[in-house]
């Protein structure tokens, strides 16, 4: 097969926000308790956090994580997080079937997240509180003092404030699974209440309003409207869920989910312009993508799972070669979108359908974390809105869909032009061209390919390099030309310097 791409210099999509490579804990599962925090582990440090964890957040440099959930805050009582550990409440979980011990809390992940240099995305609970809980906790974590929750925070052993500027006005709320689930209405009201008394408290905060759980729901489209309609002056972003699986071994298909995603991103821009239209707004909404990654590997075994017990091993998805080729089709698809997609958050960031796995001795990468890595370390920059000539194929879900996916990210600053491509075919390999001549001077440092004959395999503890990168010596740039291959289902970066 061939395939070309087209980039120019001045045709800019827009600057890539680095918050667009943001992950995500939740209390769920095994992502706090023994995924980050395990007190006793001769691989934790003197509080508790695991440190061969640390090391792989950091080469991920994750820009901001997401706390504490997913459907779990839709039932926290923040409250229950903080002060001396042995007056922590144990509560029944109800989003996930579980008892949570609070033993690690807000305050340890502010510590937690520094040391991994990650900013927080917090969330707060409008499923079973509102307005009233999510200001005392903006309180609590961003005043500076003098008042009753700022001064808990300082009584607490935090002097300084955590000054997290990126709040989630709830989770999922449209879902009927969602405790505390409302109709769009009532729910852009609390979210538009919500968000005005926050900002009241601290004018420096952002806001993300809850939208569609998934593309399919079927109040997509009318809910983001009226949420839209209700808080469109109070909030700043709209977000998107969604997650993909190959349930029918339909590779094909699966791999041309990414298009899905990229309708769904389509489809909530034009509602939020739409509104603004409207409105006459002055402002745009964006977007933060603040859920997505490949999830379906463990649910026929959490269905069997026993309820009511600590940190179970829940939505542990082993992932595989083909996962991991998604997964880099959809950083594809959200940087395409650099545009109006700020914040993205992949879901989630250790054991929890995660790029990292623990277990009590150690810690490693699975095959999603590759790309994750490279678009996060690599992508930083300013997208070029890159055309790709390619050959389609026709998807049993998504119609018709591209061999190839690609985008080419220029660093002026640094220097560094990185394309970024996943060529889909099963078969064949791919002869790609690019002009490249109004990138006087650059060379190609190197072309780095994930790519496996088994488009099942997976890495593990015993064996954690089955899946990982190689260099490719297929890339060539001769008067301004670049040729290249791509080999059949492989995932790409060849970076120029
Ligand atoms: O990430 C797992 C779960 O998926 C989250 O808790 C929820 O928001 C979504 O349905």
């Amino acid at each position: 097969k061939k395939a070309e791409i087209i980039v120019d210099k001045y045709f800019l999509t827009g600057a890539v926000d680095k918050r667009i490579f943001g992950s995500f804990i939740e209390h769920l599962g095994r992502a706090v308790y023994e995924g980050i925090y395990q007190e006793g582990n001769p691989n934790s440090d003197a509080q508790g956090f695991r440190k061969d964890t640390l090391d792989l957040v950091k080469e991920l440099q994750v820009p901001i994580v997401r706390y504490p959930g997913g459907n779990f805050v839709s039932g926290f009582r923040w409250e229950d997080s903080v002060g001396p550990k042995d007056k922590r409440p144990s509560r029944p979980e109800l989003a996930w079937g579980v008892i949570e011990t609070n033993q690690f809390g807000l305050n340890e992940f502010a510590d937690w997240s520094k040391k991994a240099g990650s900013d927080i995305m917090m969330a707060v609970n409008l499923g079973t509180r509102g307005p009233e809980d999510a200001k005392n906790l903006l309180e609590y974590c961003n005043f500076k003092g003098g008042t009753y929750y700022s001064d808990l925070r300082k009584e607490h052993g935090y002097k300084d404030p955590h000054d997290i500027k990126v709040w989630c006005l709830g989770n999922e709320m449209d879902g009927p699974w969602q405790m505390g689930h409302k109709t769009a209405t009532e729910y852009g009201r609390i979210a538009a209440e919500t968000s005005r008394l926050m900002k009241f408290m601290d004018p420096t905060i952002e806001t993300v309003a809850c939208g569609s759980s998934n593309l399919d729901m079927p109040t997509f489209g009318s809910w983001e409207y009226t949420v839209l309609d209700e808080a469109y002056d109070e909030v700043d972003y709209m977000s998107l869920h969604q997650y993909y699986g190959n349930r029918d071994d339909d590779t094909p298909d699966f791999l041309a989910s990414s298009k899905g995603m990229d309708d769904f991103i389509s489809g909530v821009v034009s509602i939020c312009d739409a509104v603004k239209a409207k409105k006459h707004g002055k402002k745009n909404i964006n977007l933060s993508f603040d859920e997505w990654n490949v999830w379906y590997h463990s649910n026929e075994a959490d269905e069997k799972l026993e309820k009511w017990i600590q940190a179970p091993h829940q939505l542990e998805d082993i992932y595989n070669f083909e996962d991991a080729l998604l997964v880099g089709s959809m950083l594809i698809t959200l940087l395409r979108h650099a545009d109006r997609v700020k914040i993205a958050c992949l879901a989630q960031l250790v054991n929890v359908i995660a790029p990292i796995m623990t277990s009590d001795t150690g810690a490693w990468r699975q095959t999603i974390f590759y790309p994750y890595f490279h678009a996060s370390v690599y992508g930083r920059g300013t997208v070029l809105n890159t055309q790709v000539h390619t050959p389609v194929y026709e998807s049993k879900t998504y119609g018709e869909a591209p061999y190839l996916d690609s985008v080419c990210i220029w660093n002026e600053e640094e220097d560094t032009l990185t394309i970024f491509a996943v060529n889909k075919s099963l078969e064949e390999d791919m002869e790609v061209s690019c002009d490249l001549r109004q990138f006087e001077g650059y060379k190609v440092a190197e072309h780095i390919v994930l790519t496996n004959d088994d488009l099942k395999a997976v890495n593990t503890e015993a064996a954690p390099n089955t899946v990982a990168p190689t260099l490719s010596s297929a890339t060539k740039l001769e008067n301004g030309k670049l040729q290249t291959v791509f080999g059949k289902h492989s995932w790409n970066v060849i970076r120029l310097s």
